[in-house]
């Protein structure tokens, strides 16, 4: 996890709050990959709505499901295992995009939504200069002359802050840096004006100082070009520097929702509590280390989910209901009318388990 200072969440809190129309409204998203020992849902019954203009982070432990959600929404799950088992994708002015014709998809991933990977490498082509694989992604969505889409990629190679665009626009990917190569990914993304920009774990990949470069990077980019943002993260500091909103997932299924000032003021959720408590943070008076805390034990096989409450073998308030049923996704008991909404998945708090 990067090191997150009181200043850095207090930062993203002021910086300001969804309430755009819905652009990605996600309902009831099942997901099934089969694998060897039979088929697991590594997305559960996962609903969400991003609007115009905002961030919505989505954070959890390695294997919740994350990644398996960003590739159900842009078509793009592992082949022949994967496959959407029900549920919908709403993109405005597109409907649903779960039932669309792969050619249909594939101009919707750039028009409408781009991506942006951990590791850059995996998505340039070694063998092609990266100006020939800008010029390539923008005139596969835009009718341009070659000389035009040239120009465009050294135009989104100088936004996103390449030095000298127009000599490293014939580099081929090795001869940039890790974070010029995240830069250019982000170029790609944005190259052809999507409303939305889905970026897992976008800097996880990059040493610190670079991260907070590529954060501040597409923080600027959204408040220039308004697209918004679906950011994949481990990292609750990345949530706090860059959200809005937030999705807390475990073992396939949202456990909390919430803004990120309600989140970081007051987690519900035991395993959000776990979370919280393992960001490393420097004592504001002394520069000294707080103890850091881990959740205990591992998120369960998705083959072998514990009866009930899916976090309850690793709960410090596990009590005999949780071992029962599964709570609800649903609003906490005692939310003061008016106050902005949330959704919590524990019985601590929906004893009466309305959804
Ligand atoms: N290609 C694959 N083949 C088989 N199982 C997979 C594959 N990709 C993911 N899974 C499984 O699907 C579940 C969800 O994985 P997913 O990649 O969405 O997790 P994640 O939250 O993105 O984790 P990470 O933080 O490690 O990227 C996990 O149980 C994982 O083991
Ligand atoms: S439902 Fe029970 S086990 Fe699950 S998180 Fe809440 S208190 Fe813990
Ligand atoms: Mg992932």
């Amino acid at each position: 996890m990067s090191e997150t200072s009181p200043g850095t969440i207090a930062a993203a809190q002021t910086d300001g709050a969804a309430g755009g129309k819905p652009l990605l409204q996600v309902r009831d998203l099942r997901t099934e990959l089969r694998v060897e020992g039979g088929p697991i849902m590594a997305v559960d019954g996962v609903s969400f709505t991003l609007t115009a203009g905002e961030t919505l982070g989505i954070v959890g432990e390695s294997g919740c499901g994350k990644s398996m959600t960003a590739l159900s929404i842009m078509g793009l799950l592992p082949r022949p295992i994967g496959r959407i088992a029900s549920g919908s994708v709403e993109l405005e002015g597109v409907g649903d995009i779960v039932k669309l014709p792969e050619r249909r998809m594939m101009s919707v991933r750039g028009d409408d939504i781009s991506m942006v990977f951990q590791e850059p490498m995996t998505s340039l082509n070694p063998v092609f200069t990266v100006g020939f694989q800008l010029t390539e992604a923008i005139r596969a969505h835009r009718s341009v002359s070659n000389q035009e889409a040239r120009r465009k990629a050294i135009d989104m190679l100088n936004l996103v802050g390449i030095p000298l665009p127009d000599v490293r626009i014939d580099n081929y990917p090795h001869q940039l840096s890790g974070g010029m190569r995240q830069r250019v990914m982000i170029a790609m993304a944005l190259a052809c004006e999507p409303k939305i920009m889905l970026a897992d774990e976008p800097t996880t990949a990059l040493d610190v100082t670079i991260q907070a470069q590529i954060l501040n990077l597409m923080n600027r980019l959204k408040r220039e070009t308004g697209t918004s943002i679906l950011l994949i993260t481990h990292d609750l500091g990345v949530i706090a520097k860059m959200a809005q909103r937030v999705l807390v997932m475990y073992a396939g299924v949202v456990v909390e929702e919430a803004g990120v000032n309600d989140l970081f003021a007051g987690p519900l959720h035991p395993y959000t509590v776990g979370l919280m408590r393992s960001i490393p943070r420097v004592d504001r008076s002394v520069a000294r280390r707080r103890k850091l805390h881990t959740i205990k034990g591992v998120v369960p096989s998705l083959g072998n989910l514990p009866k009930g409450c899916r976090f309850s073998d690793r709960c410090p308030d596990v009590h005999d209901r949780c071992r029962e049923a599964e709570p609800p996704l649903a609003a906490p008991d005692d939310l003061a009318p008016g106050a902005p909404a949330r959704r919590v998945r524990c019985w601590l708090h929906c004893q009466k388990g309305r959804g």
